[in-house]
């Protein structure tokens, strides 16, 4: 199989590169209006979040320092539970630091909402969050998200970094698989 047959695998394409790098653009314009005095850290959430940070990143018109963190949600089977591990933990020392985490889709926001106060606790200055999608009918939560590209209907999404068994993380659209992709 090649590279050139995901488009096959897909059901429906929700949002193009296009709409999502202007959506960023949008974004990135709000970020550099609300951190005037100093740029916040972003901070990562791997591996979905690549894609996002690495086109905010670039987009943003300050230094746009950069670090990551990868944890895993304890939990039966695809469903978050809240209880979160750290498998990498930041390089960054973040007291008094503005941070902002930046992640690729926010489902039921239990392990946003667990980040968040880990990095409160860690000292940092301020904590928000800037989320490329969000599934407002998934949420678990009552999580303040400050920057949404997209909220999208509750349905399994792949692409600009999200997966399904790892793949589909580099197709530039997002987008809903075929059923038979499943089975
Ligand atoms: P929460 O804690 O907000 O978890 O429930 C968010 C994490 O769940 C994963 N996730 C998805 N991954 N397509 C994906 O590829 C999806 O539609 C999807 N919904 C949730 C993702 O890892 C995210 O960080
Ligand atoms: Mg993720």
């Amino acid at each position: 199989m090649h590279a050139t047959d995901i488009a096959n695998e897909l059901a429906e394409v929700l949002h193009t590169e296009a709409e999502l790098q202007q959506k960023l653009a949008e974004l990135a314009r709000q970020i550099e209006a609300d951190y005037t005095s100093e740029p916040p850290l972003l901070v990562g959430v791997l591996k979905g979040a690549v894609m996002v940070v690495a086109d905010l990143a670039r987009e943003l018109k300050f230094h746009a320092e950069m670090d990551w963190m990868a944890v895993s949600s304890y939990g039966s089977g695809t469903k978050s539970s809240g209880v979160v591990k750290i498998l990498k933990d930041l390089d960054t020392d973040i007291t008094d630091r503005d941070v902002l985490i930046v992640e690729d889709i926010i489902d039921s926001g239990l392990t946003l909402s667990w980040l968040k106060e880990n990095l409160l606790s860690r000292g940092a200055k301020s904590v928000k969050i800037c989320t490329m999608l969000r599934k407002p009918e998934a949420l678990k939560v009552d999580i303040e998200v400050e920057y949404v590209g997209f909220d999208i209907p509750n349905q399994f999404v792949v692409g600009y970094g999200l997966d399904y068994a790892e793949k589909y993380r580099n197709l530039r659209d997002v987008a809903v698989l075929a059923p038979h992709v499943y089975s």
